[in-house]
């Protein structure tokens, strides 16, 4: 089962620049989690704090009861390990073939024997749908191969956390369907923590347990999909719906009455659910679509199974549409222990987490944290 990684009051800035302040969310083990932010906001930079590449100044990343900002090197190289990461570009060297590529983090940080690497190579390639291309060099294949190799070599040290940065960026919509599939397809087979980072509308609508948005040097929501999808957030809506009018400017902050405006004006247009569909997958609407399931004879995602059972401790959290929402994915049996109220809530820090009943067995918390809403106009 893949590990739970805690963020908690997290602040991150470059010299006088501040790129965002107190991020508390909790990544709970084994399920998928989407981050979703305006280009610029920071979404690389949380990526690149999780593994210790960046030091935040402030809070704290808890991965099996080590704080990484502010562990030795020693035990931040061997925490590290955990980790598979998807960069931005697929970051492999364009010297050498794809096999030596997803062959280096293995020669690099194990002392497996040269059949052994092979073995594990092979298989990985096979797991992204690369089988035979070994040989070649990353110049000589398509931009969604050298995504596939990236995972692959994302993949070869059994990581119990797997960050992907944009893996669906550039990737025409078919392939992008692919790799969403595949992405369930693996979580259901090694059951490691996921977090993505998209703009793919269709792909945080559909692949996720939970879903963020940051905006404004801060962490606007984070909680279970359908907290997001059927959010009233003003930013949030603007963002699933690709739409122009909303609180999000080309390159700057709009001010209030602009946003008004447009609002006002978007609302005599009928609103959202009139809008059609919008790029990157964003469609107006309300509705919740599916979730992805893995691949026929692929196991059940155990994260998938975890998850129900966290989020029907949560349902009292919500409104009623969120919560309605919730319960159309729940299982008969768990929907009657939480109206039977055998859930009681138990607030942990900042009333943002809520940890699993002592009894129950379960360590992980749940991921929800709402920050206060910030009222343009409210003095
Ligand atoms: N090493 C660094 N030193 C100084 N500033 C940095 C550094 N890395 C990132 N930044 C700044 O942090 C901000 C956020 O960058 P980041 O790459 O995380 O954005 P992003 O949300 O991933 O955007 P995109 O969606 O375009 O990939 C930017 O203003 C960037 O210039
Ligand atoms: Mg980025």
């Amino acid at each position: 089962m893949g590990v739970a990684v805690e963020v908690d009051g997290l602040t991150k800035s470059f010299g006088s620049q501040n790129i965002w302040s107190d991020v508390t969310l909790t990544l709970p083990p084994g399920e998928i989690s989407v981050l979703l932010g305006p280009s610029g906001t920071g979404k690389s930079v949380f990526l690149k704090s999780l593994v210790g590449l960046l030091k935040p100044e402030r809070g704290s990343i808890v991965i099996n009861d080590t704080d990484i900002v502010r562990t030795s090197e020693h035990r931040l190289y061997e925490i590290r390990k955990l980790f598979g990461v998807l960069f931005q570009d697929g970051a492999l060297f364009g010297s050498m073939n794809l096999f030596d590529n997803i062959a280096f983090p293995l020669r690099e940080h194990t002392r497996k024997s040269e059949s052994e690497v092979r073995r594990i190579v092979l298989e990985k390639m096979d797991m992204v749908g690369l089988q035979g291309a070994e040989g070649k060099l990353p110049g000589e294949i398509s931009g969604g191969m050298r995504k596939r190799a990236g995972l692959a070599r994302a993949l070869v040290l059994d990581p119990e956390i797997i960050l992907f940065d944009e893996p669906d960026s550039g990737l025409d919509p078919v392939r992008v369907a692919y790799l969403n599939q595949l992405i369930v397809d693996l979580n259901a087979q090694i059951d490691a923590t996921f977090l993505i980072v998209t703009h793919d509308i269709g792909t945080a609508r559909t692949v996720p347990d939970n879903l963020g948005l940051l905006f404004r040097r801060n962490l606007v929501m984070f909680g279970p999909r359908e907290q997001l999808l059927t959010s009233q957030e003003p930013v949030v809506r603007q963002f699933l719906n690709g739409r122009r009018e909303g609180p999000i400017g080309m390159s700057e902050e709009k001010d209030v009455a602009q946003v008004e405006a447009e609002m006002a004006a978007l609302e005599a247009r009928g609103g959202d659910s009139h809008n059609g569909i919008g790029p990157k997958g964003a469609s107006g609407g309300e509705a919740v679509p599916p979730q992805l399931e893995p691949s026929e004879g692929l196991p059940e995602r155990q994260g998938a199974r975890r998850r129900q059972e966290r989020v029907a401790r949560m349902l009292h959290e919500f409104d009623e549409t969120t919560a309605a929402a919730i319960r159309r994915s729940l299982p008969e049996d768990l929907l009657a222990r939480a109206d039977a109220g055998a859930y009681a809530p138990t607030t942990g820090t900042n009333g943002r987490h809520w940890a699993a009943d002592a009894d129950s067995g379960a360590t992980a918390t749940t991921a929800t944290a709402v920050l206060p809403r910030r009222r343009e106009g409210d003095g």
